[in-house]
């Protein structure tokens, strides 16, 4: 699991040769590809099997680089970059010239983060470019926390993959629009709400799923194979055992409340009391389940403030109507 310097100069070669590296990020193992380099980014929607008009962010070493790959750096986004990064943050700015359409969707925005982890860091500075880079998974499909993941995901597909060991936040990025100055949180994340409010002074808001429009926002994503059921955490074990006893193979998200009950289902995993413990481990229960064979998930929101928010967000999802391209239908 540790990643030596020849694999880091190795994984920049890769990069360079137009060929793709997942590799580790603080938040979720990421799909990466020379952002500037139109074939390689195309072949990351080929893999992933998503749609091309969905944005990609694009990963930097340094906010020192922000200025090459963005037209212009509004204040509250320099304060964010400054006081965040590295960090669990993206923000979506007016891209520059030397960011490609393909990279952006066509969109003329673009991400921008600089990931927390000394691989991804040593991997972006060695290779001194920028690295589009998707969470490493399937379109709709949920995000990878461990290499083992990435290659039960991917498998062949991607040349080279950089063992950085289990993700430490376990959800993806907070985007956060800063093109203009009134900043909206696209999708929750890494870093909380609170954390980005305390260092701009004022409310940030972040409109419901279902006003985004931005590409890549479906209702469904994050999603296992099995189908998930978001009920109250007090129903949470009755709904369980009467899927079970219906027939059903039922894998159970039990609140932190209930921890020790007793409940009759295929596999039960406890949700941690921490919300940093519930984030990092998330998308593993969820793996955990399909492997198990779970086709019904029964789990209950936490409380939508700091990382809760972030882990209602990905339930939800994860619970929502599946895309019509999602191989589970
Ligand atoms: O934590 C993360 O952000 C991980 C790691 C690998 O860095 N990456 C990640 O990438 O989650 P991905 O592709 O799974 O999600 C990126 C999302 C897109 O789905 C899209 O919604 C949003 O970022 N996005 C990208 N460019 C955008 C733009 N120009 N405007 C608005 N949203 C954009
Ligand atoms: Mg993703």
């Amino acid at each position: 699991m540790t990643v030596d310097t020849s694999e880091i100069v190795q994984a920049a070669g890769v990069l360079r040769s137009g060929e793709l590296v997942a590799f580790p990020t603080e938040t979720v193992y990421g799909l990466g590809a020379n952002a500037e380099d139109p074939a390689a980014v195309k072949r990351v929607f080929q893999v992933k099997g998503r749609p091309p008009s969905h944005p990609l962010i694009v990963h930097l070493s340094d906010a020192a680089q922000l200025d090459q790959w963005v037209d212009a750096v509004p204040a509250s986004a320099q304060q964010l970059a400054e006081r965040l990064w590295p960090g669990p943050l993206t923000l979506v700015l007016r891209r520059s010239r030397r960011v490609p359409l393909e990279a952006t969707g066509g969109l003329e925005t673009v991400a921008v983060r600089v990931p927390a982890h000394p691989v991804a860091l040593a991997m972006l500075t060695e290779f001194g470019g920028g690295v589009v880079a998707p969470s490493a998974n399937r379109f709709g499909a949920v995000s990878p926390t461990t290499a083992d993941d990435v290659r039960a995901e991917l498998g062949d597909a991607v040349d080279l993959v950089l063992d950085g060991g289990r993700c430490d936040v376990g959800v993806e990025s907070t985007i956060v629009d800063a093109s203009t100055e009134e900043l909206t949180i696209l999708r929750p994340g890494g870093v909380t709400r609170e954390a980005i409010e305390a260092v701009l002074g004022r409310a940030v808001p972040v409109p419901s799923t279902s006003d985004v429009r931005v590409p890549g926002q479906h209702p469904s994503h994050y999603a296992p194979r099995a189908r998930v059921v978001l009920v109250d955490p007090e129903k949470v074990v009755a709904e369980a055992e009467l899927a079970q006893e219906l027939g059903h193979r039922v894998g159970v998200l039990l609140p932190a409340a209930l921890a020790g009950t007793t409940v009759k289902a295929q596999a039960v995993v406890p949700v941690p009391d921490s919300m940093e413990a519930y984030a990092r481990g998330l998308f593993g229960y969820l793996r955990e389940f399909d492997k198990q064979g779970c086709d019904l998930v029964v789990a209950s929101l936490p409380a939508e403030e700091g990382l809760g928010l972030a882990i209602a967000n990905r339930l939800r999802r994860a619970a929502g109507p599946r895309m019509e391209d999602h191989p589970s239908n």
